[in-house]
């Protein structure tokens, strides 16, 4: 049995759900950060390490303006709404990218929430917001040039230098809405993750869809790579395929 400890979700569909339901492309968005906060909840009641969403990405800066700004406010009123929620299930709430360029308010608020919940135990909660998994892997690998000119870089050095130091691999990666691909998120972390694809849109995403997406994960074998030996039961060095 596979054990899915880090999970990762592109939260994709908001915009179509909500056209096809003659509303503009933001009601989908505020539908999907009520989802949000049951999905951090669900994830806490399946004891995992750690749930990271693609809440916005490097790319998503060239949407219009309205529907940039609408999704910082959601994700201030989101943060203000449920830090009750993190604090009493001991979350660990991080950002995941680079926030320079969000309004000033929304990164204070950012900060307050990290540092609020920084001493916690519990599942880490990661928004991944200005985040691109290129832009991630350039940065940590100029960061290592710069203090280490002409230096090979190592795994090590260079997942030291991922903005989720801490979760250098995910276990397995959710994607909403319908799409098959992985659109730049966690490029480095989900080189070994187990993918699923559902047909769901983000806003009707629901707790018991994310519950047995990990029951029917868990059941598979996973092999890194390697062989399983049926006499020993444990995994042997193959061929890195
Ligand atoms: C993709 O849907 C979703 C996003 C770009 C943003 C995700 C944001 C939320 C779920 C709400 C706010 C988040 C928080 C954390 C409060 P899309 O609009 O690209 O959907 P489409 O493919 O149907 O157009």
């Amino acid at each position: 049995m596979a054990s899915i400890r880090d999970v990762a979700i592109i939260m994709d569909g908001n915009g179509r759900w909500a056209q096809a339901r003659a509303h503009k492309r933001m009601w989908g968005h505020i539908r999907g950060s009520a989802v949000v906060s049951n999905i951090v909840e669900e994830a806490v009641n399946l004891k995992l390490n750690s749930l990271t969403l693609y809440a916005f990405s490097t790319e998503n800066w060239a949407r219009p303006l309205p529907e940039v700004s609408i999704l910082f406010k959601l994700l201030k009123k989101f943060l203000i709404k449920e830090r009750n929620l993190l604090i009493k299930n001991n979350v660990i709430f991080r950002v995941a990218g680079d926030i320079s360029g969000l309004p000033v308010v929304a990164r204070e608020i950012i900060a307050e929430t990290e540092n609020m919940t920084a001493a916690h135990t519990g599942l880490k909660f990661n928004l991944a917001i200005g985040y691109g998994g290129r832009d991630e892997i350039l940065r940590a690998c100029n960061s290592f040039i710069s203090t280490n000119p002409g230096q090979p870089l190592t795994q090590e050095d260079f997942t030291s230098r991922l903005y989720l130091n801490d979760i250098p691999e995910i276990d397995l990666l959710i994607r909403t809405g319908g799409d098959m691909r992985i659109s730049n998120f966690l490029l480095w972390q989900a080189a070994y993750a187990e993918l699923c694809f559902t047909q769901t849109p983000w806003p009707k995403f629901s707790q018991d869809e994310f519950r047995q997406i990990i029951e029917e994960v868990s059941g598979r074998e996973r092999r890194f790579g390697q062989v399983l030996s049926n006499e020993e039961g444990s995994l042997k060095r193959s061929t890195n395929v």
